[in-house]
């Protein structure tokens, strides 16, 4: 396709996307989160945009700017944060990508000054916080909705039970343990797989050039919906 009508590919979509990490607070100090940068989800809102769309970038922690005056980024910190603010956001948006690694338990108690060591095993209980694709997944209504899943083995498998299990149109499956993909790496290489079962490989490229792909995909399977 020729630049300019890449440019307007998604004009007049709205599209939702989370990025990052989230972050669950022990203490004033301490916190538990995981190892997503938000360069996935980053890549994603800025190819977005160029394409035409009116982006919403909904970040937990990272360290990445955007400059496109096209992407309206809100920050959140907890995945009870970013369930609230994807639950409003998400009748106003045509698409949603979750391409979030939301924190999947989170401490049960947060103390409210810092916690002292001691001697002997600390024991920190953990509850599980709700999961937001899935809640978006069962008051679905015009919306297009995609997820991430990240795995370690089984890639392919364990990604079509959460499309199906999230009641979701496409799921991007990302390898981690993969070289050239994953957390922090400035390439990825991902499986798109659609409410078909239809697979498609996307080989190593960089995080931008993967996101105008899926952006791609997912454009596609709209089109197929409607006819
Ligand atoms: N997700 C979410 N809310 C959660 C956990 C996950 O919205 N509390 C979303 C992620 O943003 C991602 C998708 O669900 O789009 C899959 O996340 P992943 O961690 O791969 O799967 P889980 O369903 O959490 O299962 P598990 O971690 O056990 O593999
Ligand atoms: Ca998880």
């Amino acid at each position: 396709k020729s630049h300019q009508e890449k440019e307007t590919l998604l004009a007049g979509k709205r599209i939702l996307i989370s990025a990052g990490p989230t972050r669950e607070k022990i203490d004033p100090v301490r916190y538990f989160t995981n190892q997503s940068t938000g360069k996935m989800g980053f890549a994603l809102a800025e190819a977005a945009a160029e394409m035409g769309a009116a982006v919403t970038l909904v970040s937990g922690p990272v360290s990445l700017e955007i400059s496109s005056n096209k992407i309206k980024r809100i920050n959140v910190t907890t995945a009870e944060e970013m369930f609230q603010v994807m639950n409003v956001e998400f009748s106003s948006h045509d698409i949603v990508i979750k391409s979030a690694a939301v924190a999947d338990y989170r401490p049960k108690i947060t103390y409210d000054e810092k916690m002292k060591k001691k001697d002997g095993k600390l024991h920190i209980e953990m509850e599980r916080t709700k999961d937001i694709l899935k809640s978006l997944g069962e008051k679905k209504a015009h919306q297009f909705l995609v997820g991430f899943a990240a795995e370690t083995q089984n890639p392919i498998q364990y990604g079509k039970g959460k499309l199906k299990n999230k009641n979701l149109d496409a799921i991007v499956i990302n390898n981690v343990s993969e070289e050239g993909a994953g957390f922090g790496s400035d390439t990825n290489i991902v499986t798109y797989i659609n409410s078909k079962s239809e697979e498609h490989e996307i080989s190593i490229a960089s995080k931008k050039e993967i996101a105008r792909s899926v952006l791609q995909l997912i454009l596609q399977d709209m089109k197929d919906d409607v006819v």
